[in-house]
C-alpha cells in the first residue's frame, strides 16, 4: 500500500501476540487506516491498492475481537456503525451556533458592505463560500481525537449524534499532520446527502411505502437523528466543514488562514471558497454559482459571504442570533405551477394546526412536489387561495414546499375560502387562536400529541424516567399501550416486555423507573405536563406562587396575570389547559393511579447551582468537557462560552487558554480540577 503510514503489519497469529503487542498493532492500524482515510476523502488522492487496504481493516477488526480491552470510539472500525441507542442525549455546545442574516436581493448585499465599510477602519477583505444545504453540526476533538459531534439545536445545546457522525468517512477521527494539535478543538460543519444518493434515498422509501423527503437537507437531518447508526452507515452522507466554534493553544488571525489550516488536519473544505475585495467580485462568484448550481453533486443554496479578518470580526461582534460579519446572499427559489387539490388540516406534535395544500403533483427544481404548506389561516386568507385554484409554488431548496400565490383565472368559478376549523381534527377538542397560528387544547388525550407528550414527560427535567425514550414512547403509542401520561402508571411488567428490545430485566427497570415518579414536586409535574408556554422557569413560578395543583387549578386569569412574569398569554394557555374535560380526565386518571403531588412548602435545594455560570478552559483529568458540563447543568448551573463579569467560575484543567488569563483581568473565580469536583460534592449535598 502506498501510503507513507502503511503499518508494517506482518500478520502474526493473532493467538501468538502478547496484548503489548496487540495494542502496538491496533494503535498502528488505526493510524494508517485513518491516514487512508485522510488521503481518500480529504485530499482527494485515492491510493489504489483497496484489497490492501481492505484487508488491513480486517485484521483491525479480528484483533478488536480478540483484545476486547482496546476498544475505542475513535477506531475506523467504528464508522461502519454502533448499536442502536434508545435517544439522543443533549449537549452544550462550546461556542454558540449561530445563522447567518440572508436575503435574495443585490441591495441588501450592498446595504451589508455598506455596514461593514461604515464600521470597520482598515478596508475589509471577505471569503466567499458556498452555502451548502444540509445539516450543521459541531464536531469535538480533545488532544487531536475525535469526542462528540452534535446536532445544532438550538445553538446553545443540541443532541449528541457521535455516533452517527462516525460513521461519515469524511469526519476525521483522528487529526493529522501532528505538530499543531490543539488540546482543545471544535469544528463546525455542514452534513450533505449528495443529490445522486438522495435520489436513490426516495426511490427506496418510496418502495417501501415510506413517505419521500422533501429535500436533501431534510434526507441528511432526518438520518443524522436516526437511533440506529448501522442503517446510518448505510447512507450516503458527506459533510464540508467551514469554522472553528471554539480552538485553544491556536490563534489564527484571519479565516482564510484557519481555512487552509482545516484540510491540513483532515477536514474537508469546498474547493470552491473564495478571497475577494470588492462588490464586482462577489457578484460575478454568485453569478457563476449559480450557473453552475446545476452541476454541483450536492445542494447549494446560496454563497456566504464573510468577513476575513478576525480582529474585524471581533469589532463587529454578533447579534443575538446572527453575526454581523456574515451575510447569506441566497438563490432565488425554484418555483412551478400546479393545481390545488384540497386543503387538509394537519395537526403537529405541539397541537399546531396547519392547513396543508394537497397539489396535483410537479416537478419542482427535480423533486416531485405534492404537498405543500400554507403555514396558517391568515397565510391561506391572505393569499386568497381556494380549493381548485391554480397555484403558483416555491420550493426554496431548504424548506418544504409552499404555495405562494393563487394565478387568476377570470372564466373559472371559485370554491369557497378555507375555514380553520373550530375542534381539533385529530381528537375534537377545542381549537385556540394565538395570534395567527391555531392550536388544539385537547394536550393530553390528542393522538399526535400523545406520542410527544409522553417523551416530555418522560425527559430528564421533567419525571426523568430512565430507560423511555423516544423510541420506546412511539412503540407503547403504536401497540396501543398507552393512550396518555395516566397509562404509564398503569402498564404491567408483562406489557413492558411486548415491547421492542425490552427483556425481563430491562422492563422491570423501566417499571420502577415509573413508578419511582408517583410523587412529583409540583413544579416538575406542571412542567412535564407539557402546557403551552409553561417551560421550568414558568412551572417553577407558579409552583412557588400557587403551592399546590388545587390552587392553580382555581386560578382564573387575573390570578395568573398577577403573577411577576406571567403575562396573559401564559395566563390563557393555563387556564384552557384546566378547562378542558380531557386534560381533567387524564389528571383524575393520574390520581387515581396513585400519583401524588407534593405541594410546594418554601424553597426546595434540587438546584443548588441555578443562575451560576461556568467557563472551562484547558484539558480535565477525569472528565470531558461534555461530562463536565452535564454535570453542571444537573445541578441547575449553565456553561457559557466566554468570560465576562456576569461569569461566576472559571474551571482550569491542564493548559488552560487565554480564558484563564481573562478570568484573572476580571476577578472572576477560577478552580482547579479538584476545587470543581469539591464544589460539586458540595452541591449535591
Ligand atoms: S457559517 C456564524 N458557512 O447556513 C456563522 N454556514 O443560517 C455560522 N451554512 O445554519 C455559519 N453553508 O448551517 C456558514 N459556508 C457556510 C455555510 C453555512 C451552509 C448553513 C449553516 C447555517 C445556515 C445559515
Amino acid at each position: 500500500m502506498d501510503f507513507k503510514k502503511d503499518p508494517q503489519v506482518d500478520f502474526k497469529e493473532i493467538q501468538d501476540l502478547t496484548p503489548e503487542q496487540a495494542r502496538q498493532e491496533i494503535e498502528a492500524l488505526r493510524e494508517g487506516i485513518e491516514y487512508h482515510n485522510y488521503l481518500y476523502y480529504v485530499k482527494n488522492e485515492p491510493v489504489t491498492a483497496d484489497a490492501r487496504f481492505d484487508a488491513l481493516f480486517r485484521r483491525l477488526q479480528e484483533l478488536e475481537e480478540a483484545f476486547p480491552q482496546f476498544q475505542s470510539d475513535v477506531s475506523p472500525t467504528r464508522r461502519v456503525g454502533a448499536a442502536p441507542v434508545d435517544e439522543l442525549k443533549r449537549v452544550a455546545h462550546a461556542g454558540p451556533m449561530l445563522s447567518i442574516n440572508a436575503a435574495l436581493e443585490e441591495k441588501q448585499v450592498q446595504n451589508f458592505l455598506d455596514f461593514i465599510d461604515r464600521n470597520t477602519t482598515q478596508e475589509a477583505r471577505y471569503v466567499l463560500e458556498p452555502k451548502f444545504d444540509g445539516f450543521s453540526v459541531e464536531v469535538v476533538y480533545e488532544q487531536g481525537l475525535f469526542q462528540y459531534g452534535a446536532t445544532r439545536g438550538d445553538g446553545r445545546m443540541g443532541e449528541d449524534i457521535s455516533q452517527n457522525l462516525r460513521t461519515i468517512n469524511a469526519v476525521p477521527l483522528r487529526l493529522q499532520n501532528g505538530e499543531r494539535i490543539p488540546p482543545f478543538l471544535s469544528v463546525r460543519g455542514e452534513v450533505i446527502m449528495p443529490k445522486a444518493g438522495f435520489q436513490r434515498l426516495n426511490r427506496e422509501r418510496v418502495q417501501n411505502g415510506e413517505p419521500p423527503f422533501a429535500n436533501p437537507r431534510n434526507a441528511a437531518a432526518g438520518t443524522m437523528r436516526r437511533l440506529d447508526p448501522r442503517e446510518v452507515a448505510k447512507k450516503d452522507l458527506d459533510i464540508l466543514f467551514y469554522e472553528i466554534i471554539s480552538v485553544e493553544g491556536i490563534r489564527f488571525s484571519s479565516h482564510w488562514e484557519m481555512l487552509h489550516q482545516l484540510p491540513r488536519w483532515g477536514f474537508r473544505t469546498d474547493a470552491r471558497n473564495r478571497l475577494c475585495a470588492s462588490f464586482e467580485e462577489i457578484r460575478s462568484y454568485y453569478q457563476d454559482l449559480t450557473a453552475q448550481r446545476e452541476q454541483v453533486e450536492y445542494e447549494i443554496d446560496g454563497v456566504v459571504i464573510k468577513v476575513d479578518s478576525y480582529a474585524q470580526r471581533e469589532t463587529l461582534g454578533t447579534r443575538h442570533r446572527s453575526p454581523r460579519w456574515a451575510f447569506a446572499w441566497k438563490f432565488p427559489p425554484k418555483e412551478e405551477i400546479t393545481r390545488l387539490e384540497d386543503i387538509v388540516v394537519q395537526v403537529g406534535r405541539t397541537g399546531m394546526l396547519t392547513p396543508v395544500a394537497l397539489l396535483q403533483p410537479v416537478d419542482v427544481g427535480g423533486v416531485t412536489v405534492s404537498r405543500a404548506t400554507l403555514h396558517n389561516a391568515e397565510d391561506v386568507r391572505k393569499k386568497d387561495v381556494r380549493v381548485g385554484d391554480r397555484v403558483r409554488i416555491a420550493r426554496a431548496g431548504d424548506v418544504i414546499p409552499e404555495v405562494v400565490e393563487q394565478i387568476p383565472e377570470p372564466d373559472r368559478p371559485r370554491k369557497d375560502p378555507f375555514v380553520m376549523p373550530s375542534h381539533c381534527p385529530a381528537c375534537g377538542a377545542a381549537v385556540l387562536k394565538e395570534g395567527a397560528y391555531s392550536f388544539c387544547s385537547g394536550k393530553l388525550n390528542c393522538p399526535p400529541q400523545i406520542h410527544g407528550g409522553i417523551i416530555h414527560y418522560a425527559s430528564r427535567d421533567a419525571m426523568d424516567i430512565e430507560g423511555l425514550g423516544k423510541k420506546t414512547a412511539q412503540d407503547m403509542v403504536r401497540k396501543g399501550l398507552v393512550r396518555n401520561i395516566a397509562d404509564l402508571y398503569r402498564l404491567s411488567l408483562d406489557q413492558l416486555l411486548q415491547l421492542d428490545g425490552f427483556a425481563r430485566k430491562s422492563a422491570t427497570q423501566l417499571f420502577e423507573a415509573i413508578q419511582a415518579t408517583k410523587t412529583p414536586p409540583l413544579d416538575r409535574f406542571l412542567y412535564a405536563l407539557g402546557i403551552r408556554h409553561v417551560g421550568q422557569r414558568v412551572a417553577r413560578i407558579l409552583a412557588q406562587e400557587f403551592k399546590s395543583l388545587e390552587a392553580l387549578k382555581g386560578a382564573g386569569p387575573e390570578d395568573l396575570t398577577a403573577v411577576p412574569e406571567i403575562g396573559p398569554e401564559i395566563a390563557q394557555s393555563v387556564v384552557q389547559f384546566f378547562r378542558e374535560r380531557e386534560n381533567q380526565k387524564v389528571l383524575e386518571d393520574l390520581f387515581g393511579s396513585g400519583v401524588r403531588i407534593q405541594d410546594m412548602k418554601g424553597e426546595t435545594r434540587t438546584r443548588p447551582l441555578e443562575g451560576k455560570r461556568f467557563v472551562f478552559t484547558g484539558r480535565l483529568a477525569h472528565y470531558s468537557r461534555k461530562q463536565a458540563a452535564d454535570r453542571v447543568e444537573q445541578l441547575g448551573g449553565r456553561v457559557v462560552f466566554s468570560v465576562s463579569g456576569e461569569t461566576d467560575y472559571v474551571v482550569a484543567g491542564e493548559d488552560p487558554g487565554s480564558k484563564y488569563a481573562r478570568a484573572r483581568d476580571l476577578h472572576v473565580p477560577t478552580l482547579s480540577e479538584a476545587e470543581f469536583e469539591a464544589l460539586l460534592s458540595r452541591s449535591q449535598g
